[in-house]
């Protein structure tokens, strides 16, 4: 906003930063930028807005690692993630109630670890392509008895794209067809090599239905967590993701959130995509009410005015009117790539029908 106030002062016409500007005046300065760069140029207006400054080193502090867990349709993820929860979160602490959210949070030797589940059908290959940007660490989950399958490999790729290191967890090696060296020997293909085999990737073998392994599996997170060296800024406002979201009958809009910067708090201004609104309430992985959630840690929050699309970034803003001016902004950007989409396709269309 201040290079197009200047702009057109320098035109001798004065506006301020939210008054209304002519379609033609905006076309003008906008072909200006695209004489000067010699190219269609277009502003991604969100991206532009979600840029951040790098963070100052002094005002960083050791946040818990974020574990996305990956592998083919069936292969264990969510039988793995029961299991570690079961073993390490109380029954009082979890209140008796099974809930299945796709995002907790436990306890290993007094340090936290947070758990993101992805599915592994092929329809949700965007899923875990977030799952592995909003993650420090994946797990592949490759069941013993089967092997590396297609999603196993759509896993590993996602997982590289997205720079991150990679944990196997040989799963079902309780089954009588469990046969960990041909899992070791299908994955040296995609270059990823066990440590007993002379390279530097941790394969662990587990069983979700027996629990054996499990200790070795955390274990080898956190210390791979280590070198990672995490660190977040809580002192600021929040930023993050949204895991998963629904319309609940009785709550309204719902959404779970992993806490990446920042901590957020009841009674914050937040935006989400093209939704926008006020903290409501805030419950934890464990059902409890919560005032606030620092980074790594999911939540779920009440007070959105719509349905978030998981994936999408949230953002706490100063006050209600930033939050719903980026939420406008979202949607507005959105709706221009929606025709532009539509009329890339007419066009086409159109070709085929000559
Ligand atoms: P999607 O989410 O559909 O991709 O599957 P998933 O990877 O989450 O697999 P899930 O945990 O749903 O497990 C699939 C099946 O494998 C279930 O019937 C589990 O009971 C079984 N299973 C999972 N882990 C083990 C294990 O360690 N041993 C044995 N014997 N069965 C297991
Ligand atoms: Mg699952």
């Amino acid at each position: 906003p201040s290079a197009i106030v200047k702009k057109l002062f320098l035109e001798g016409k004065i506006v301020t930063v939210n008054q209304e500007i002519s379609y033609e005046e905006a076309e003008n300065i906008a072909m200006e930028y695209d004489i000067l760069c010699e190219r269609e140029v277009k502003v991604d207006v969100i991206e532009e807005l979600l840029k951040e400054e790098e963070e100052e080193e002094a005002s960083l502090k050791d946040r818990p690692p974020v574990i996305c867990v990956m592998g083919h349709v069936d292969h264990g993820k969510t039988s793995l993630l029961d299991t570690i929860r079961k073993t390490h979160v109380t029954d009082r602490e979890a209140g008796g109630i099974t809930q299945h959210i796709g995002a907790y949070t436990v306890d290993v030797d007094g340090r936290k670890i947070t758990f993101l589940d992805t599915p592994g059908h092929e329809a949700f290959t965007a899923m875990r392509m977030r799952g592995a940007n909003s993650t420090d660490i994946a797990i592949l989950v490759v069941a013993a008895d089967d092997g590396v399958m297609p999603q196993t490999v759509e896993a590993i790729s996602h997982a590289k794209a997205a720079g991150i290191e990679i944990v196997v967890a040989v799963n079902k090696i309780d089954k009588p067809s469990a046969n960990i060296e041909r899992v070791k020997q299908e994955l040296t293909e995609h270059e990823l090599i066990a440590t007993d085999w002379g390279g530097n990737t941790e394969f662990v073998p587990v069983s979700a239905k027996t629990g054996d392994g499990i200790d070795d599996l955390l274990e080898t997170i956190l210390l791979t967590a280590d070198i990672l060296e995490l660190k977040a800024n809580p002192d600021r406002r929040a930023r993050g993701l949204v895991i998963e979201a629904e319309l609940d009958k009785g709550r309204g809009p719902v959404a779970t959130v992993l806490v990446q910067k920042g901590t957020l708090h009841v009674g914050d201004f937040v935006s989400a995509g093209a939704c926008h609104g006020k903290v409501r309430a805030m419950i934890d992985d464990k059902g409890r009410r919560v005032k606030e959630a620092a980074p790594s840690t999911p939540v779920e929050i009440l007070g959105l005015s719509d349905v978030p699309s998981a994936g999408e970034v949230f953002l706490a803003h100063e006050n209600d009117k930033t939050a719903k001016s980026y939420a406008e902004t979202y949607l507005a950007q959105n709706k221009e790539k929606m025709l532009e989409e539509t009329r890339s396709k007419m066009s086409l269309d159109d070709l085929f029908s000559q």
